[in-house]
């Protein structure tokens, strides 16, 4: 189908809750994609994080093939083998937390804000539901995730929000120290925050915070969904801060594509949860955990973690090193592969716009923000692709910008 065609499909019968850019891929393998005229490009966004060992690999190809030849989904009324696999290899990679199986990180959100909540009740009794997240966070868009999400702009239009959510600073210790009282059940933080320009917190700030709610005897709750994985360099974000959380969520690249969410709780928090406290029909199903398997063989098999670390200095140093002089960059910053480039005005999109025309894939995010999660398989030569193209894209806008008006 050509895209005038499927532009028009879309326009007339999806509803309008996308502003997508004017392209349609086709195929991709590994960290490109190729659009409806055949033209090629490199994935800088690998699906928002999704396709983190590239596109269609053939061991998750190989993977979901074979388990969609003999059988699909039966339902959490019955045992499912690969889940029960999936929960055993997700414990010993996290050091000792079970799962909950679900679809999206925002199902994985609300899993764990439901577990906070009835956890504290047992424990503690009525009256300690409250839930601290930060200002720039984001969590999903169910109610209760998008509640806990701190920006505004999303929860204009939908009141009444869930109850029981107040909102801090990221990155203030003090604010988190003030917002506490006897109703806090729980802290919840993305250790980066991705959506809104991955905003890294300092080296500190999180052992601080796991420290306070030790303290209170609060649950500490990471959203991992787009930090996890391998994609900050460490397999888990929460690793290069030292500290474990009570819970943390998971989405995003777990099953290389195929829907999937996780929950994963020290085993006394998820104690809380009974049969028929919580549940997904979808959730865990043999395919989506037969793709989860083999995405996990594949990072530890390729050492892409390792890679991701590596790749991810390398782009950081370089993005840093060709930006240093320019009037319009304000900061370059990233932890392993997730990067942004922060601009001094709104020229995100044209960037973005830019770059696709070049042939490279970024998001831009907030106005003045291009996000960058390339998949973990990037090479040397992908990376002196994107910077290639940034320096020239940078270059450009800027002498439309500034050279017109002298
Ligand atoms: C940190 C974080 N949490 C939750 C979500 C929501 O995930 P989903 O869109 O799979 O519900 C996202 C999505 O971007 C995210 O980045």
């Amino acid at each position: 189908m050509r895209l005038e065609e499927i532009m028009r499909l879309d326009a007339e019968y999806v509803i309008r809750t996308y502003s997508r850019l004017p392209v349609a891929f086709v195929m991709g393998r590994g960290s490109r994609l190729w659009d409806t005229e055949g033209k090629e490009y490199v994935d800088f966004v690998s699906g928002i994080g999704v396709a983190a060992v590239g596109h269609c690999h053939p061991k998750i190809v190989a993977a979901v093939k074979k388990q969609v030849d003999e059988l699909i989904h039966t339902s959490n009324l019955y045992y499912i083998a690969p889940q029960a696999e999936l929960a055993r290899r997700l414990w010993e990679l996290s050091g000792g937390y079970k799962c909950f199986f679900c679809n999206s990180g925002a199902e994985a959100n609300e899993a764990a804000i439901k577990l906070a909540r009835r956890y504290a009740k047992l424990k503690y009794g009525e009256g300690r539901y409250e839930i601290i997240s930060a200002l720039g966070s984001f969590h999903g868009r169910t109610y209760a995730a998008m509640t806990a999400t701190g920006q505004e702009k999303y929860h204009a239009g939908f009141e009444p929000l869930v109850g029981g959510f107040k909102y801090v600073p990221f990155n203030d210790i003090e604010a988190i120290q003030e917002a506490i009282t006897e109703r806090t059940c729980a802290i919840m933080l993305e250790p980066i925050q991705g959506e809104s320009g991955v905003r890294i917190p300092d080296d500190d700030y999180l052992p601080k915070v796991a420290d306070i709610c030790d303290r209170h005897g609060i649950l500490l709750i990471l959203d991992e969904v787009q930090t996890g994985l391998g994609r900050t360099g460490k397999l888990w974000a929460h690793e290069h801060y030292s500290i474990k959380p009570h819970i943390f969520t998971l989405a995003k690249a777990i099953a290389g594509g195929v829907p999937m969410g996780v929950m994963l709780a020290k085993p006394d928090v998820a104690e809380a949860f009974e049969p028929a406290c919580h549940a997904s029909t979808f959730g865990g199903n043999f395919l989506a955990c037969a793709a989860a398997l083999a995405f996990l063989d594949v990072v530890a098999q390729e050492r892409l973690v390792e890679n991701a670390a590596a790749m991810g200095e390398l782009l950081l140093s370089k993005l840093q090193a060709v930006t240093k002089q320019s009037r319009l960059v304000k900061e370059v910053r990233g932890k392993g592969l997730m990067l942004a480039i922060e601009f001094s005005s709104d020229v995100a999109k044209d960037m973005q716009g830019k770059l696709l025309e070049g042939g490279l894939i970024v998001n831009a995010v907030g106005g003045n923000i291009i996000r960058m999660l390339p998949p973990l398989i990037i090479t040397e030569a992908e990376v002196e692709f994107a910077i290639r193209a940034i320096e020239g894209a940078i270059e450009e806008l800027e002498r439309e910008l500034f050279e017109c008006r002298t």
